[in-house]
């Protein structure tokens, strides 16, 4: 386990987990989609959060940020519980955390340069000639200082991916959140962008964490995994531990059978009953 015991802690150290989910519950409208998760993103590691689309990979990031506010139990992150800032104290923690999402949201019509410039712009007073530094500093990191002046409309997916992973890290967060990072991208692009995950984390000193459905790719990077389904944590461990697992939910998944504890079937009535064939006649003899 990388989550450190509570009387390790000292007051003037900082949690050693950037980020706790305790007993999260939320729900969408009568949709309950969160039901109990609890797990712990420690302090410079890559964190993978696995399950099947739908489950609620989405809606637990969005509690990070405090874009969506549980209905109970907490997200704390860097000490702080979230639910509980006020506007003023939740952009600031905002500002300590890095997004990129599959949609990767970055403005086709400016050049890659604006499109980082942008948040830096707006959230700091930074002069422009140090944000011109820093923005080559940054597509440097992603290996893109050269195409600064291509507008994003004319970058190849696995390009405006690598734009979006720098916009991400623009203004230096502690966290950064990557949203199915892997979604749509050929092998190569894929690896260019599971490989800079792992390398800008390390090399940033940052704390990553990945929700995906792509388990072959998470094992790659990640050091620590959660798996989630129906609302809580099924299944978690280190990448030897998942790897071997014998849990028939963590087999699934590592060998993407289609059958298993997440059924293939919607859940249906028996097939007989369905058929009405309890209910048939039996053929009449007599005529
Ligand atoms: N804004 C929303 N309003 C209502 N239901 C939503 C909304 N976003 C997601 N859902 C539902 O919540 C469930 C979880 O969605 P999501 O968190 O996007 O899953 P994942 O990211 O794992 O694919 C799904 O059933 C989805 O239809
Ligand atoms: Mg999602």
């Amino acid at each position: 386990m990388l989550v450190l015991p509570v009387k390790n802690r000292t007051p003037d150290r900082p949690p050693e987990n950037l980020v706790e989910v305790r007993d999260l519950h939320f729900s969408y409208e009568d949709n309950a989609v969160l039901k109990g998760v609890n797990l712990a993103i420690p302090r410079g590691k890559v964190v993978a959060i696995l399950g099947v689309s739908g489950c609620g990979k989405s809606t637990l990031l969005r509690h990070f940020g405090g874009q969506l506010k549980p209905s109970r139990g907490s997200v704390t992150f860097d000490g702080q519980v979230v639910h509980e800032l006020g506007n003023k104290r939740l952009y600031a923690l905002r500002r300590k955390m890095g997004m990129m999402f599959q949609v990767s949201g970055l403005f086709s019509d400016l050049s890659v340069y604006e499109n980082l410039a942008y948040p830096m712009r707006e959230h700091t007073d930074l002069p422009e000639d140090v944000i011109h530094d820093l923005v080559l500093m940054k597509l440097h990191a992603v290996g893109l200082r050269g195409a600064h002046a291509l507008r994003t409309g004319e970058l190849s997916g696995g390009m405006a991916r690598r734009v979006a992973l720098a916009r991400a890290i623009a203004l230096d967060p502690m966290l950064i959140m990557y949203d199915e990072p892997f979604a749509g991208l050929d092998p190569i692009s894929l690896n260019t962008i599971a490989e800079l995950i792992r390398h800008l984390n390390d090399a940033l000193g940052l704390t990553s964490v990945l929700v995906t459905y792509d388990v072959p790719e998470s094992l790659k990077i990640a050091d620590y995994v959660y798996f989630l389904h129906e609302g809580v944590v099924v299944a978690e461990g280190d990448v030897a531990e998942i790897t071997d697992s014998k849990d028939p939910f963590v087999q699934q998944f590592v060998h993407a059978a289609p059958d298993g504890p997440v059924a293939f079937q919607y859940p249906s009535r028996p097939f007989p009953e369905e058929l009405d064939l309890a209910q048939a006649e039996p053929p009449d003899e007599s005529a």
